[in-house]
């Protein structure tokens, strides 16, 4: 363990142990030790080599219907082969060891429900499922129609995949519950991203200005977030968060 996050933990130590109610934000850093890329890093970002407002808005799909189900057929084919990685299990560590913990994630990959984790909000959807584009409800088995993309059974409207692009509104529930989960907790952790995609960086903002809560960072890179917050774990979530358990349950 780096010097600086021995130091860090130790400080931590009495805080975590004390605490009853913790939240944690995660995103896409969080599965990078599953092989699942991250969207804004340099070199093997998705956003480094594809264009967001080709793949990842509306208006890209009423253009490209094909091309953009297909690019989150590829996505949801790579998903499906990763596993959930330490970070991952640690985090239902944390759940288990916590009378109240909310996982607020940002990733659409499903890994910590694959690891365990119970109390899951998803803020920008799910990859695996798909919803009609018009009507926005839920399909069920669609795996077996026709089409790239096939068009809803109930309305006829295109298929697509149940995430959130850039220029939608965040599920409203997904949304109450994270603020919610946020009210009365001690420590907020944030978790494997940029903390740069807005309303999700946003609850990260909320808690380091607004809420009497202990916020910790982990992640190997800088953020916007890191000067503010109270402690900065710098490295990686699969090495961080375990012996973060460690020193819990030790
Ligand atoms: P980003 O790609 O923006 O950021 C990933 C973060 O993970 C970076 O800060 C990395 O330094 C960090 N990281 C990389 N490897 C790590 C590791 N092993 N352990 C811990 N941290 C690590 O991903 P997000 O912040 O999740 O939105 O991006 C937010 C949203 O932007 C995504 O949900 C997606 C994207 O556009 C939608 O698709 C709606």
């Amino acid at each position: 363990m780096k010097d600086e996050n021995v130091e860090q933990l130790d400080q931590l130590r009495e805080t975590l142990q004390k605490a009853k109610s913790v939240v944690a934000l995660t995103g896409a850093g969080v599965s990078a030790e599953s092989g699942v890329p991250t969207f804004r890093e340099a070199q093997t970002g998705l956003w480094a080599r594809y264009q967001p407002e080709k793949l990842a808005t509306s208006d890209a799909f009423l253009e490209d219907p094909p091309l953009v189900w297909e690019w989150y057929a590829w996505r949801r084919e790579l998903v499906s082969s990763a596993e959930p990685n330490p970070a991952h299990r640690a985090l239902v560590a944390l759940e288990n060891y916590y009378p109240n913990f909310a996982l607020i994630t940002q990733n659409v990959d499903g890994l910590h429900a694959e690891a365990g984790s119970r109390n899951i909000i998803e803020l920008h959807g799910n990859i695996s499922r798909v919803k009609c584009f018009n009507a926005h409800h839920p399909v069920e088995n669609w795996d077996a129609l026709e089409g790239s993309p096939p068009h809803c059974p109930l309305c006829g409207s295109l298929l697509r995949p149940d995430v959130v692009w850039f220029g939608e509104m965040l599920p409203e529930q997904a949304l109450i519950s994270a603020l919610g989960a946020m009210q009365d907790c001690e420590v907020y952790f944030s978790i494997g991203t940029s903390a740069l995609v807005h309303p999700a960086a946003a609850l990260t903002v909320e808690a380091i200005k607004d809420l009497d809560v202990t916020v910790v960072e982990i992640n190997p890179a800088e953020t916007p977030i890191t000067p503010y917050v109270d402690f900065a774990l710098n490295g990686s979530a699969g090495q961080i968060l375990p012996e973060l358990v460690d020193l819990l349950v030790l």
